[in-house]
């Protein structure tokens, strides 16, 4: 890339907003970046520690983080977070004439309202999961009476994952109406829901950055949402992850750009929405083809921990680019061949009550080829690492076949160890019998 106006920012300070093992996989490839002078994570966990300057300042603290970003003369800021992000953060410092990669709340919406984005996609004809929105109780409940089974409740609002419910009988429907409509489960949340179609097929996460004109893939990704082996258990916050997906060949990732991804940028513009960041599209891969199942407006995790490490160009240039709308000016991402597994090694008990404090051992002695991006741990006073959280780490490993990288991913699992682990031992499984 040449000189100019549009050239990259030479010696950049970066700082990234947030605290999970995706902050900590975005400093660590950030971190690697020739043009990144200085880096800051707000507020980081004990991995982040290692590799930049931890500040103090919580993820939603937008007055906080304004300061911060002003006293440390940020160059570019990199939000992972939603809520942050819905409650206007990326506006506030667009106010100011900061940089930030994180789209505008108007944007965010797209994840912050399941109402909004279905009529949005609706606009658009995004093929997606058919819905209805309803506020009265007696209303949603006779819905349900009438549809068939299973049926996908959803607060309209952000509920930390936690507002979906897939229900295979009337009883669960009915229960889940009940308790984000009368009981208020979820609070403003849930004050409306969407009953929507079940899609059936398997699940990718496609997440793409954007400057609103140009739209840049990034690698296919598969999440595992359920605690325990089998897709049995509790929905957590992701408790592995694999990338790429054989099943989105290249014909398959046209169509999902073609169908999915410009319409739905193209509606924003019309809307003079400007989305600068990342658009994460959840999506089925059902018989008819690629439909959405939500958007996401913000890097997946654990996805990131996956897509990361065989990201092989420099993601410094690509999320500047993308930030100051220039997207266009940024050469192509390069990829590694092979696959990469993640692990999460989550606190016994998650995603339900469980204990903090526990150290870590064996972090020193991981395999080759593998990371541990830190999630909830914490430095006690001796500087150990000690779990601080329900997702402790992830651990991820590349491989040259996906049997390979999963070994590798479960070595690592072998070698760290804290009281109450508790992981799945299916990550990337079905890739390993397929081929
Ligand atoms: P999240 O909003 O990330 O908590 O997603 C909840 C999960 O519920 C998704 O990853 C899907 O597994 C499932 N889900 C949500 N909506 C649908 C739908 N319409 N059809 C099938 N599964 C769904
Ligand atoms: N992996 C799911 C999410 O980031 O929402």
């Amino acid at each position: 890339m040449g000189v100019g106006p549009l050239a990259i920012t030479p010696n950049m300070r970066i700082l990234v907003v947030g605290s999970g093992a995706r902050e900590h996989a975005l400093a660590w490839k950030l971190a690697q970046s020739p043009r990144v002078s200085e880096l800051f994570v707000a507020p980081g966990n004990a991995g982040t520690a290692h590799i930049a300057t931890n500040l103090p300042v919580a993820a939603n603290d937008i007055a906080g983080l304004l300061e911060a970003a002003r006293t440390n003369a940020i160059d570019l800021t990199v939000v992972g977070p939603e809520d942050p992000l819905a409650a206007g953060l990326a506006d506030a410092f667009l106010q100011q004439g900061l940089t930030i990669f994180g789209p505008a709340a108007a944007a965010a919406r797209i994840e912050s309202s399941k109402a909004w984005a279905k009529e949005l996609m609706n606009a658009a004809g995004v093929p997606t999961a058919r819905a209805e929105r309803f506020t009265d109780l007696r209303a949603a409940l006779g819905a349900i009476y009438d549809a068939s089974l299973p049926i996908v409740i959803k607060a309209d609002g952000l509920a930390a994952g936690k507002g979906v419910v897939v229900a295979g009988t009337r009883d669960e429907a009915d229960q889940a109406v009940r308790s984000m409509l009368a009981d208020h489960l979820f609070g403003n949340a849930g004050h409306e829901i969407l009953i929507e179609e079940f899609l059936d097929g398997q699940e990718v996460s496609l997440l793409a950055l954007t400057d609103s004109e140009v739209i840049v893939p990034l690698l296919p990704a598969c999440d595992y949402k359920r605690a325990l082996d089998g897709d049995a258990g509790l929905n957590t916050g992701g408790m592995g992850a694999y990338a790429p997906v054989p099943l989105v060949d290249d014909a398959m990732l046209q169509r999902i750009r073609r169908e999915i991804l410009e319409p739905t940028i193209a509606e924003f513009r019309k809307r003079n929405i400007t989305y600068r960041g990342v658009l994460y599209a959840g999506l089925a891969l059902t018989a008819s083809g690629p439909k959405v199942i939500e958007f996401n407006c913000r890097f997946g995790d654990p996805e990131t921990e996956v897509v990361l490490p065989l990201l092989k160009s420099d993601l410094a240039e690509l999320l500047d680019h993308c930030a100051r709308g220039v997207l266009s000016d940024a050469p192509a991402p390069e990829w590694e061949s092979g696959s990469c597994v993640s692990v999460i090694l989550a606190s016994g008990g998650y995603p339900q009550a469980y204990q903090r404090g526990y150290p870590i051992d064996g972090l020193d002695h991981l395999p080759e080829g593998a990371v541990a991006f830190h999630a909830g741990t914490a430095l006690d006073e001796s500087g150990h690492t000690i779990t601080s959280g329900g997702r402790v780490l992830a651990l991820s490993s590349r491989g040259a076949t996906f049997p390979e990288a999963r070994t590798n991913a479960y070595a690592a699992v072998e070698q760290v160890t804290f009281t109450g682990r508790h992981f799945r031992t299916d990550i990337a499984l079905r890739e390993c019998r397929s081929r």
